[in-house]
């Protein structure tokens, strides 16, 4: 059975290079707030048993709950409970010194596009839609230098001017790095005469960023979207507030400007990234009052376990959250439907995307499983290559749909009870449409951050 599943997945994915052609028909694309500089460095678990020690670390099990980043050990208690447990996370860190402190202690990071709003807008560059605006606390030389060089992107400079986004430098405006530490699936460390395997390549983020952990707005960018609409909006950059510092008023205060967006471009997509979002209390003001205004949202499955944790806690506490199956994820993706009243979300974990959207949403069920394996090709690219640009963008193509991600089809049929969900990644559930498709599985990825960025993106996006 497996060796046909195989078989009729590479069968439907013969239309992705179709799909990708349809991209350009999408005329304006919107992505806000977040843009940042991410510095990325790779780990090894001895370099890590180094800074543990270093930072005099004593305890590989973390229940302090405290996912903030106050001194150097913080940092290096968030890196190894990431890679022991082979999961992804961003602490926030507000103090300067303890970020100039990794700055010296880790290796020199590459620099690349970060946060969501940076990212997605670059990879739906490369994929031909005609015209992107692109939200940036700030914007010196530095960080525009990372949005691509294509005619098709803008930002706005200092006097909200429209321009390409790679050209413009405000040259007053700081950059805003974070720190992406990467760790290599098998690689292992040794703690207290205790070998650590890491279970799944994954990473760890401290981030110190003052503009965009305040929210900074950017008025050339809304000025811009007030006057001209959008068809795609994607949003994100909620998770990088906090209580303490006044994230409760500044949701309040953005969310009647997503409204406003909203009702003036009816037509208009409005997709929410959810992001780690380590406050608990924004957190759920995130699920209370963004997801209800938007029309999609996107997540993986340890956000959708922090969700499930603010929204559900009875039953959190009744799965498996170290490692939750394919049957699991499905279990809870009508209740995140459901909690954060939003008519389409789709989550993806390793080896699958999965879509819940009301019956009436505007792209078919077809159209989502379309959008889906463009999407798992274009991430595969990137997974390998480290970014994507227009000669790699399709490299993946035609290559190998991993076992596990057939296996989790074959899980979520029996789940579902329908046995041909396997093969056709479509079913009706709980009254609502369900879309999966299993993705091509990359054995040692070059980087994995903005896969979740690059995957929800794509898919949306490449469902026309
Ligand atoms: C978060 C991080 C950012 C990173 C992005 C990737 O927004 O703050 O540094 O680029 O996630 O998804």
């Amino acid at each position: 059975m497996t060796a046909d599943l195989v078989k009729i997945w590479r069968q439907a994915y013969e239309i992705v290079p179709e799909q990708l052609a349809r991209v350009s028909s999408v005329k304006q694309v919107a992505t806000a707030f977040n843009t940042n500089i991410d510095a990325v460095t790779k780990i090894s678990g001895a370099e890590l048993s180094k800074l543990a020690q270093l930072t005099g670390l004593t305890s590989i099990n973390d229940n302090s709950g405290v996912n903030i980043v106050n001194t150097p050990q913080d940092a290096v208690r968030g890196m190894v409970k990431c890679f022991v447990g082979g999961i992804a996370e961003e602490w926030l860190c507000e103090n300067k010194n303890v970020d100039d402190w990794l700055q010296k202690n880790l290796r020199r990071g590459h620099l690349q596009m970060g946060g969501q709003a940076g990212i997605i807008a670059n990879v739906l560059s490369v994929l031909g839609v005609q015209r992107i605006y692109t939200h940036a606390a700030s914007l010196p030389q530095m960080q525009a230098k990372l949005f691509l060089n294509t005619d098709n992107l803008f930002a706005f400079d200092e006097k909200n001017n429209i321009g390409k986004a790679h050209n413009i430098n405000r040259k007053n405006d700081e950059p805003l790095i974070h720190r992406i530490i990467e760790f290599d699936a098998g690689d292992f460390l040794f703690f207290n005469n205790q070998k650590y395997v890491c279970p799944k390549s994954n990473r760890f983020i401290a981030t110190y960023d003052p503009a965009n952990m305040s929210l900074k707005i950017d008025e050339g960018f809304v000025k811009h979207i007030n006057s001209c609409g959008f068809d795609f909006m994607f949003l994100s950059g909620f998770h990088n507030l906090t209580a303490k510092h006044g994230g409760v008023q500044k949701i309040n205060d953005i969310v009647p400007l997503v409204q406003h967006w909203k009702s003036t471009n009816p037509a208009g997509i409005i997709h929410l990234e959810l992001a780690s979002t380590q406050d608990k209390t924004i957190r759920r003001e995130i699920i209370d009052k963004i997801a209800p205004v938007v029309d999609s949202v996107g997540l993986n499955e340890r956000e959708a376990l922090d969700t499930l944790e603010i929204i559900a806690p009875d039953i959190f506490a009744s799965v498996n959250t170290k490692n939750p199956d394919a049957a699991t994820l499905l279990g809870i993706l009508p209740i995140l439907r459901q909690k954060l009243q939003t008519p389409r979300i789709q989550l993806h974990f390793y080896g699958t995307y999965l879509t819940l959207q009301n019956k009436d949403f505007i792209l078919s069920p077809e159209q989502n499983k379309r959008g889906m394996m463009l999407a798992a090709t274009v991430a595969t690219a990137k997974a390998k290559s480290g970014n994507i640009d227009k000669e790699n963008l399709l490299q993946a193509h035609g290559g190998n749909i991993g076992s596990a991600a057939i296996k989790n089809m074959e899980i979520l049929a029996i789940a579902l009870q329908k046995p041909d969900f396997a093969a056709a990644g479509i079913a009706e559930y709980q009254g609502f449409d369900l879309t999966a498709v299993p993705t091509v599985l990359v054995d040692k990825p070059r980087t994995l951050v903005g896969m979740g960025d690059t995957i929800s993106s794509v898919s949306l996006i490449g469902a026309v």
